[in-house]
């Protein structure tokens, strides 16, 4: 069984969609920013901080090679991570990429910035950012999801286009 892979921007709702998911199908969902920190035993803030940002996407990708050799997990990777095409395809070995397009002003605006060391520099930034990597998440995507209106919608979403 292969991974189901989310792919978006912070705050778009991948945790909580996997959460749904991986009720949903009983499958186990492994959170990248959460995994790291585990290992780590540090928050990602932390690691962006102490040791800069190219060692968080060292680690990213250090975990992306891992989990290409395993199966059947929800994966909710951090919202940079698709921009580094070897975890992408890491990731693809074993997995269906979905990509939670939502639109960018409406994440920002219901955005939690705290412990999100890329989302410091306000809304024009983050839209700017959204732009950045549009084309990217759109490259890597199986399926782009749309609907937004409740995160068990958009679960449904995601289960109706995976089938
Ligand atoms: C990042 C997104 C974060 C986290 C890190 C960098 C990004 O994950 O990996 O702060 O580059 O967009 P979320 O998408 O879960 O916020």
């Amino acid at each position: 069984m292969k991974h189901i892979v989310l792919i978006g921007m912070m705050g778009c709702g991948k945790s909580t969609i996997g959460n749904l998911l991986s009720k949903k199908l009983g499958r186990p969902l492994l959170d990248t920013d959460r995994q790291i920190e585990k290992e780590q035993g540090c928050t990602v803030a932390q690691i962006f901080s102490q040791e800069g940002e190219a060692r968080f996407r060292a680690l990213e990708l250090e975990l992306c090679q891992r989990l290409g050799q395993r199966k059947g997990l929800i994966v909710a990777c951090g919202g940079g991570l698709p921009m580094q095409p070897e975890c992408m395809q890491a990731l693809k070995q074993n997995g269906t990429v979905v990509w939670l397009r939502r639109d960018p002003g409406e994440t920002y605006d219901g955005l939690d910035t705290s412990g999100r060391p890329l989302a410091q520099q306000g809304r024009e930034d983050f839209l700017a950012r959204f732009a950045q990597r549009e084309p990217v998440y759109r490259r890597w995507a199986d399926a782009v999801i749309t609907d937004f209106s409740s995160p068990k919608r958009t679960a449904e979403k995601v289960l109706e286009v995976l089938k």
